[in-house]
């Protein structure tokens, strides 16, 4: 019984643990793909293959357009309008993500 009370301790903690270390460790371009952007998004540039490239906008570039993050979050979290339109879908993801993933969308640049 305390046997298995500890081990169940010991296994709590380790998952607390690797799930905290994993949130962390979560980059931009996991919580793309993650988040299924690469349904509708190729980005070349980070080898990254959309089917439905030649119909959305690859966004190899976008880190050159001079967007405010807080207008591209706003917009994923259809909150905004860019370019007249509103984002196809709404991020699913926590605040963090977005802020990693939007961080990651503005280095993405391309002569
Ligand atoms: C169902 C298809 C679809 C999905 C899924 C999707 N997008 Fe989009 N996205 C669009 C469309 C459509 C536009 C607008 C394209 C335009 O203005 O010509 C767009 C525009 C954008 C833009 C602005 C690009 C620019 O150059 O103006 C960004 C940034 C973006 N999406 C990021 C994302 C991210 C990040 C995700 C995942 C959380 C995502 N998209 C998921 C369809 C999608």
């Amino acid at each position: 019984m305390t046997y298995l009370k500890s081990a169940t301790i010991v296994v709590f903690f380790a998952f607390l643990f690797t799930s905290l270390i994993t949130a962390e460790e979560k980059s931009g371009k996991d919580i793309f793909v993650n988040g299924k952007c690469n349904a509708c998004h190729a980005i070349k540039s980070q080898g990254i293959e959309s089917k439905m490239a030649d119909k959305y906008p690859d966004l190899s570039n976008v880190g050159n357009k001079n967007i405010e993050a807080d207008v591209i979050k706003k917009f994923l979290n259809k909150e905004t309008d860019l370019n007249g339109k509103k984002h196809a879908v709404k991020f699913k993801g926590s605040e963090e993500e977005l802020n990693i993933l939007v961080d990651w969308l503005l280095t993405l640049k391309q002569e």
